[in-house]
């Protein structure tokens, strides 16, 4: 009888931190999605459109990613759809950027956003940084200098997991690097490439699907 009210008294606990947790996470969606919305066209510091920031948080949720990086913060425009996914999957996203500036507006935004704990800011030169990040990470996101991204993917390859996607923005263009970059990538034979449809500047998207031969 006994057990039996001790077992009752479990369900109840852990059905009510449930309803808790799953009544938080609903605020939460409210107050980010407001603030996307309400932001849609007021980003002015190079920040990806909303499109592509919706592509990033769809990778994340869809592969249940946890320990994300971002190279080229700004003032957090695609940190905040990167970290929007991380709410949902319990994950934490690393974001570095040079400029002060930005960097200081992006925290302001994330605090407004509501997101500021799933996201630690590095104001730092990523070229010395990601060679010294631990990792390992599953989701990259690198949108700073395009002339560094093939660096930046030689880098991060080691640190990255299998199962994990390296991704990369402005991919179309025609910007100094981005044909060596894509050009490696799609030469590493452990990794499958493709550049996503709906974003009109390109994002490529790597998928680690194995360790390389030694
Ligand atoms: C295209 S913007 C990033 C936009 C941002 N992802 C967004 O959507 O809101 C590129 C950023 O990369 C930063 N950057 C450029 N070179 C860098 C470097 N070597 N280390 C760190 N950040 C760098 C710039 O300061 C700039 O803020």
């Amino acid at each position: 009888m006994r057990n039996l009210f001790l077992y009752q008294l479990m369900l109840l606990t852990g059905f009510l931190a449930y309803a808790q947790s799953s009544q938080d996470q609903k605020a939460l969606d409210q107050k980010v999605s407001q603030f996307l919305d309400q932001n849609r066209s007021e980003w002015r510091d190079m920040n990806v459109p909303y499109n592509d920031g919706k592509v990033l948080y769809d990778l994340i949720v869809k592969n249940n990613y946890t320990s994300a990086l971002e190279i080229g913060t700004s003032t957090g425009h695609s940190t905040t759809w990167i970290a929007w996914a991380l709410s949902k999957t319990g994950g934490k996203l690393i974001t570095i950027d040079i400029d002060e500036r930005r960097i200081n507006i992006a925290r302001e935004n994330l605090k407004k956003a509501g997101l500021s704990e799933f996201v630690d800011f590095r104001r730092a030169d990523a070229h010395a940084l990601v060679k010294q990040l631990e990792g390992p990470f599953d989701f990259v996101f690198s949108d700073a200098d395009k002339d560094w991204y093939r660096q930046y993917f030689i880098d991060i390859d080691p640190k990255l997991k299998v199962g994990g996607c390296f991704t990369a923005h402005n991919v179309r263009g025609s910007m100094r690097g981005i044909g060596e970059f894509l050009d490696h990538v799609r030469s590493q034979d452990n990794y499958e490439t493709t550049i996503d449809r709906t974003s009109r500047s390109g994002i490529s998207i790597s998928y680690k699907r194995s360790e390389s031969d030694p």
